[in-house]
């Protein structure tokens, strides 16, 4: 599990670990990879995905001290929003302009691409084995204001499906998922915050969910061997309006946008 320190992925560690998988936690995090490491019974890796000669020892490492991996979920995944210029922008907010699209091109996609270059031989000579990709709904629609992170997430999507495509007939089965807002720190909600308690940290984003809900999602899809999981299911909706009228989506969403900055101002 990359990016399992936290949110989503610790979320699914745990889930994981209910359906008796061994679990390893990778994450740039040392410490919040061994937090919850310790909670799941098994083994933490201080890991960054973006860096291919990173991940694939850390692939060596764990097949030659645990075994085999049967289900490797890339979930690792940043995004820095665009500066108040918008999506053509040079400027950087907190973090420069080329750095952000540099560091969501490695994390969001390559990091995929490291992933099933070291995995799906592996897989292959073993008949069989499982890459879950974790997108967005960003991948399929768009985030409105992340313009680097709509983009590779998009890039994230055909890469799954590509994967599908070549290697599914050798046992490779390859899961994208693509949520909308899900109660992590990648949108501003610290860990642990109050979402036990019932809110989501002060966020009003519209159908928020619990990253305990999505890993509950996940593993039903991968149980029903779904490619695309949705955890959100009016994505599915939206998607399939787009492609129904792409000039249209684009209008409604232009309309949104507009929505958004005037509750902003
Ligand atoms: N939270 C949302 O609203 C949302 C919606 C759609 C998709 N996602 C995707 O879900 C995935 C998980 O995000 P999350 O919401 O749990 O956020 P999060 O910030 O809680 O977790 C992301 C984890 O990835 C780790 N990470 C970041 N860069 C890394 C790197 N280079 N190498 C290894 N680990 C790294 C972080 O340390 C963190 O533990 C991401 O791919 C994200 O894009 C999130």
């Amino acid at each position: 599990m990359t990016g399992g320190g936290h949110g989503i992925g610790r979320a699914l560690c745990h889930r994981l670990r209910k359906e008796n998988c061994d679990i390893v936690v990778a994450d740039i995090e040392e410490t919040a990879a061994k937090k919850v490491a310790e909670t799941v019974d098994g083994r933490a890796f201080a890991l960054d995905v973006g860096n291919e000669t990173e991940l694939s020892e850390f692939v060596n490492q764990v097949e030659q001290e645990i075994g085999p991996i049967d289900l490797f979920v890339s979930n690792a995944g940043v995004g820095f929003g665009d500066a108040v210029t918008g999506a053509a922008s040079k400027q950087g907010g907190q973090v420069a302009c080329d750095d952000r699209w540099e560091a969501c091109w490695r994390v969001n996609v390559m990091a995929h691409v490291y992933a099933a270059r070291e995995l799906v031989p592996r897989m292959r000579e073993r008949g069989g084995g499982y890459l879950v990709n974790v997108a967005s709904a960003a991948g399929l629609l768009s985030q409105i204001g992340d313009a680097a992170y709509s983009a590779t997430k998009h890039a994230a999507v055909a890469f799954a499906e590509s994967l599908a495509i070549t290697h599914g007939e050798q046992g490779i089965h390859v899961s994208v998922v693509c949520p909308q807002a899900v109660a992590t720190r990648m949108i501003g909600i610290e860990d642990d915050s109050d979402l036990r308690e019932g809110g989501f940290g002060g966020n009003d984003v519209d159908g928020i969910l619990s990253p305990e809900a999505v890993a509950e999602c996940i593993v039903a899809g991968i149980d029903e061997r779904r490619f695309l999981i949705l955890p959100h299911s009016p994505v599915a909706t939206y998607f399939q309006r787009k492609a129904n009228d792409h000039d249209r989506w684009i209008s409604g969403m232009q309309r949104f946008q507009r929505k958004l900055s005037e509750k902003k101002a």
